[in-house]
């Protein structure tokens, strides 16, 4: 995936509580969501907008990419969060974060919203993206047009504590397999479902949250099975949260060098000055241009995490 921005980690901070919003600037989280939906009570959403609204103006953030979480469409507060907050600060938003989306009306229904307030305050059309919450059966039936609804989308986020409640899974602790389920992983064929539907539609796909806070190993875990699938990155909701999944969705330092290594040695290998080979041996490994593809993801998740080489090509020792 090329030019992608990291969003190893996606801090979740409720728009209801200015001491958090306050806290989140300073905290080295890829991305932060201010949170007008499940984490704000129904009485607090008006004074949560206003809240929001004024932090995005006034708070300088060190997460590079800055979000909002509206309401769903099913309730009464979606245009309003999108017409007050946008038109508030849309400057200072990168991305709406729709949840428990149904289908792709939905999206494109945030894309005309969204459009028509850019125009009436003068702000740039289609720079605000869009994620989509992948946490309901019906979304999930859904996720390849969903996917595929808007320029604007760019990923799909699971969101598995609706997802276990939408399925009726007899579970309620979220990242951790259902109580009488010992054949195999519950949430699996979920998270490939996204994955696929993510990566046919070249957006990224976003794991959802761990909410045993405490469990900073059980995290891990969590995080290594869909980081393992390909996953770019995963909701955190506490700043102790924030250093593992960065580090679980980052490659390994070694991984990094070895796949800028593969790169660059490919390039020379192919180039006519280099031999014009297609299949070349970079140490005891074969590679070919599937082999280049691989190695590219890697380098690219290392490159948007900002990760350096400690290594460097010489021609001469290819
Ligand atoms: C997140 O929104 C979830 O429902 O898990
Ligand atoms: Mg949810």
């Amino acid at each position: 995936m090329t030019g992608m921005r990291a969003r190893r980690s996606c801090l979740a901070v409720p728009g209801s509580n200015p001491r958090m919003m306050e806290k989140a600037q300073g905290l080295p989280a890829d991305q932060v969501f201010l949170d007008l939906e499940d984490a704000v009570a129904p009485v607090a959403k008006a004074e949560a907008r206003r809240a929001v609204i004024s932090t995005l103006n006034e708070a300088v953030f060190r997460a590079p990419l800055r979000s909002v979480r509206v309401n769903d469409w099913t309730t009464p507060w979606t245009y309003t969060d999108v017409i007050d907050v946008v038109g508030g600060a849309g400057a200072q938003i990168d991305t709406l974060v729709l949840p428990k989306v149904l289908g792709p009306e939905q999206v494109v229904a945030l894309d005309l919203l969204l459009t028509q307030v850019e125009k009436s305050h003068g702000l740039e059309v289609g720079r605000i993206g869009i994620e989509a919450q992948i946490e309901n059966a019906a979304g999930l039936v859904n996720v390849d047009a969903i996917a595929a609804a808007s320029p604007r989308l760019e990923a799909l986020v699971f969101g598995p504590a609706d997802f276990m409640a939408s399925l009726n899974m007899r579970s309620l602790v979220v990242g951790e397999q259902p109580e009488g389920y010992d054949v195999g992983d519950a949430y699996h064929y979920i998270l490939m479902r996204i994955l696929m539907a993510a990566r046919a539609n070249d957006v990224l796909a976003i794991d959802g949250p761990y909410l045993q806070i405490k469990d900073l190993e059980g995290l891990q875990r969590s995080a290594e099975r869909s980081a393992a699938l390909g996953f770019d990155g995963k909701w955190v909701l506490h700043p102790d949260q924030i250093e593992v999944v960065n580090a679980v969705y980052s490659p390994r330092q070694a991984d990094y060098d070895h796949a800028e290594l593969i790169l660059d040695s490919y390039a020379w290998h192919t180039s006519p000055e280099g031999g014009a080979r297609g299949a070349v041996m970079v140490g005891d490994h074969m590679v070919d241009e599937a082999s280049r593809k691989m190695a590219l993801t890697v380098a690219a998740k290392g490159r948007a995490a900002g990760m350096s080489r400690t290594q460097s090509f010489h021609a001469r020792e290819a």
